[in-house]
């Protein structure tokens, strides 16, 4: 059941609220994109695109970033990792992760609203990754399943995560409550700022986690697009 007192309240959080919604993307067909992140994946992701399920229903720029990231700088470390990735879409970074990023032990864990559930589960099966990824359904704000809970992810993904405000304080409750379950946990969090709230978002949690700036050598370039990579981790 839902717990109330987690839902977004504006005026009584620390996040202010302006414009509330980002453009939406336009509706355009489905289409099935590979891709291979310029080779680094052998066999590349074929990633099924449908608007219809909502906006992660199709590649976003900061979804590509996260993947190529955690596939060049982490696709050794991983492997005692238990993984989940918020707000996955169709699953882009997840299922690299999952292909690229061998021998891992635990399956990673998709998750998004349910009505992306059947799109991640798609992109899983058209990709054979059923053994290496499981999809589910976590609405930031409420409580953990029993399933996360016992998981207790160490690694947590999340691409493009922020882009609606009233969700501000929803996300952040789950990034919370994550790392408390966990309190060695790493967030690889992956932002496109669009707006001034997006600096908002990132001031709350620059206050709740330690945030650090990700080295990588393709910053020069995707901060020029507003693109910026982070790592959370408990204070
Ligand atoms: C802009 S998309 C990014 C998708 C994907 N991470 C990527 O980078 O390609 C944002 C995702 O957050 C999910 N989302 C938004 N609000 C949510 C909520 N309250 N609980 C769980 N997921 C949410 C949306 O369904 C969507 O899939």
């Amino acid at each position: 059941m839902r717990d109330m007192n987690r839902s977004a309240s504006p005026g009584s959080t620390p996040f202010e609220f302006g414009e509330d919604f980002a453009a939406l993307p336009e509706y355009r067909a489905t289409r099935t994109t590979e891709v291979d992140f310029a080779g680094l994946l052998d066999e590349p992701l074929k990633l099924y695109e449908d608007l219809q399920s909502g906006c992660g229903g199709q590649l976003w720029p900061a979804g590509m970033l996260l993947a190529k990231h955690m596939l060049r700088y982490h696709r050794d470390k991983l492997q005692h990792s238990r993984i989940l990735e918020l707000g996955a879409g169709g699953g882009l970074v997840g299922l690299t992760v999952a292909r690229g990023c061998g021998g891992l032990d635990h399956p990673v864990f998709l998750t998004d609203m349910a009505e992306m559930e059947s799109l991640m589960q798609h992109n899983i099966t058209l990709n054979g990754l059923e053994d290496r990824a499981k999809a589910r359904i976590l609405n930031w704000g409420e409580p953990l399943s029993k399933e996360v809970v016992d998981l207790k992810p160490d690694i947590i993904l999340a691409a493009d995560c922020v882009y609606l405000e009233p969700t501000f304080p929803l996300l952040m409750q789950t990034l919370q409550d994550l790392l408390a379950l966990a309190p060695s946990a790493t967030v690889f969090f992956c932002v496109k700022k669009r707006r001034r709230a997006d600096n908002q978002f990132l001031r709350v949690a620059r206050k709740t986690f330690t945030v650090t700036e990700i080295e990588d050598e393709d910053r020069p370039v995707y901060s020029r697009e507003g693109l910026f990579l982070y790592a959370f981790t408990q204070k």
